[in-house]
């Protein structure tokens, strides 16, 4: 597996015990966060754990399931960076209610998932013949 989806993987799994850990503040006493804290806890595990996995995880088996490399290692590498950035910048936005920080993560975030659309796209070619 390259470094770059094992990377993946380790960051899902370091969202989830931090978005956990907001969970558990909140259940222990809400009065300690900001109000977004919630939003900020949904998103660390659903994009930051669930979605780094899929992203880790669908990097290295599609090529393998489908038998084609994958389309594009360096738009990955590019995703890489502008999910973990975007979604740390989104989730520290919402922290210190900095509408144009999250605003600006939230955009990475999207350019992340734009980039992985397109090379799982154009890795899976559903256009191309099959042998
Ligand atoms: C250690 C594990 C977890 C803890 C302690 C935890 C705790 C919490 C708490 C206390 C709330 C607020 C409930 C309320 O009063 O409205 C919440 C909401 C939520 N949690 Fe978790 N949770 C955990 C894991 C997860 C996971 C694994 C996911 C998704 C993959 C998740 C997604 C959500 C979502 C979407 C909300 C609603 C947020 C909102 O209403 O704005 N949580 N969680
Ligand atoms: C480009 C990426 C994303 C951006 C910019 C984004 C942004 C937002 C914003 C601004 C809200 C608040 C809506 C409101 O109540 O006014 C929200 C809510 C929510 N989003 Fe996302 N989101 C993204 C991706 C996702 C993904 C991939 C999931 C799930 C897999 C998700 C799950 C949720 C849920 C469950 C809520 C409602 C819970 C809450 O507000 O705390 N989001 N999102």
């Amino acid at each position: 597996m390259l470094p770059r989806n094992r990377w993946f993987i380790a960051a899902a799994l370091a969202y989830a015990l931090l978005g956990g850990l907001l969970g558990l503040i909140w259940l222990a006493d809400p009065g300690l966060l900001p109000v977004l804290a919630l939003r900020a806890h949904a998103h660390l595990m659903l994009v930051g754990f669930v979605g780094m996995m899929i992203f880790g995880v669908g990097l290295h088996v599609l090529p393998r399931f489908t038998g084609h490399n994958l389309f594009s290692e360096r738009l990955a590498d590019a995703q890489f960076w502008l999910a973990n950035v975007g979604l740390l910048a989104m989730v520290l936005g919402w922290f210190s209610a900095r509408q144009l920080v999250s605003a600006a993560g939230g955009a990475a975030l999207w350019l992340a998932f734009a980039l992985f659309a397109l090379n799982v796209a154009a890795t899976v070619r559903p256009w191309a013949r099959r042998g």
